[in-house]
């Protein structure tokens, strides 16, 4: 019936429409509703709000290099840049402002590792891959192909990107799966010497246009608070927010002052669900197509600590640009 009645109106819109009095002023609301939800953010972003908490560790920088590069030569020309940033192009006071972490894919972790300048700490940019089709994992993956966290600790990684974007929006990524992940990270080890997590929380404009950005986010948040144990754990915790409709080539930006509103919310929901020491511990940092353009806006604001970058991070130049913006801060 409902089906028949749309299918005559896509038909014949002139003699369905004037009858149905009701539809007309229904649209206009729907339509006045959405515009009030799309520029809710934009309203209350004049004065962002601040958490409370003050933050008190050293600003945070990774760079996830995701599939950029593919062979060996590559990898070490990158590595090489690194160190030579690293040692002659930044003051004392600059490293001990930050700490850098490089992602690179699997294969070159141990290559990296060894190559690396020590200071600078190296990451995964993912776990026990495998996007587990019957459901959260359940120990340590036995799956042919799977990298384990105790495989990381050995080759020498110190941390472990999850949650990110790519990995929930193209390849499946659920929220359980992610937090499983996330607890066996925490655990390698003893668990006191286990890996240290990054996790990518984010939205995707349908999601935001609808009104629907905090109740995502605080969702993707809820399956880290559900596997972090211990209050100490949240010291190797850092929580990247990246708006996924701001990233990319073309994207509209996320401004300074949305992201910092995003970030005082989430800190405050964290201080609501887990505690005001949980809160201060985790660091929250932004990913959204942050470069040497951009960082000196973002790397001032009280709730971000720091960034994950994508492509500036294949720029030691770019790189260095972004590392200063936040070492000043
Ligand atoms: P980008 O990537 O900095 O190149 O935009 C960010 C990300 O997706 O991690």
């Amino acid at each position: 019936m409902q089906i028949q009645l749309q299918y005559s109106c896509i038909r014949m819109p002139y003699c369905r429409f004037p009858k149905r009095r009701g539809a007309i002023p229904f649209l206009f609301l729907l339509l006045l509703l959405q515009g009030l939800l799309v520029l809710l953010p934009i309203v209350s972003s004049s004065s962002p709000p601040t958490s409370t908490i003050v933050p008190q560790k050293k600003h945070f920088l990774s760079c996830n290099w995701k599939g950029s590069l593919e062979t060996t030569n590559e990898v070490d020309s990158l590595v090489d840049d690194l160190n030579r940033m690293w040692r002659h192009q930044l003051t004392p006071a600059q490293k001990e402002a930050v700490l850098l972490c490089v992602h690179p894919p699997y294969c070159f972790l141990d290559r990296v590792r060894s190559k690396l300048d020590s200071a600078i700490e190296v990451g995964s940019q993912n776990v026990l891959d495998a996007t587990a089709p019957s459901g959260p994992l359940s120990g340590p993956s036995p799956n042919t192909g799977s990298i384990t966290p105790k495989m990381l600790k050995a080759v020498g990684c110190d941390w472990v990107l999850l949650g990110h974007s790519d990995r929930r929006n193209n390849l499946g990524e659920t929220d359980p799966l992610i937090g499983d992940k996330i607890r066996q990270s925490l655990d390698v080890g003893d668990g006191k010497d286990g890996l240290k997590v990054t996790l990518t929380i984010g939205e995707l404009a349908w999601q935001r246009r609808w009104g629907r950005a905090l109740p995502t986010l605080r969702k993707q948040l809820n399956a880290l608070i559900q596997n972090v144990h211990h209050p100490d754990e949240w010291d190797r915790i850092v929580v990247a927010y990246e708006p996924v409709w701001a990233v990319g080539d073309g994207a509209v930006p996320c401004s300074p002052q949305e992201a910092q509103r995003v970030h005082a919310a989430l800190r405050a929901f964290l201080t609501k669900q887990v505690g005001a020491e949980a809160a201060q511990k985790c660091r929250f940092v932004y990913t959204g197509s942050v470069n040497e353009d951009n960082a000196a806006a973002y790397a001032p604001l009280q709730d971000v600590q720091g960034f994950v970058v994508g492509r500036a991070g294949l720029d030691t130049t770019k790189l260095r640009s972004i590392l200063v913006a936040l070492a000043e801060n």
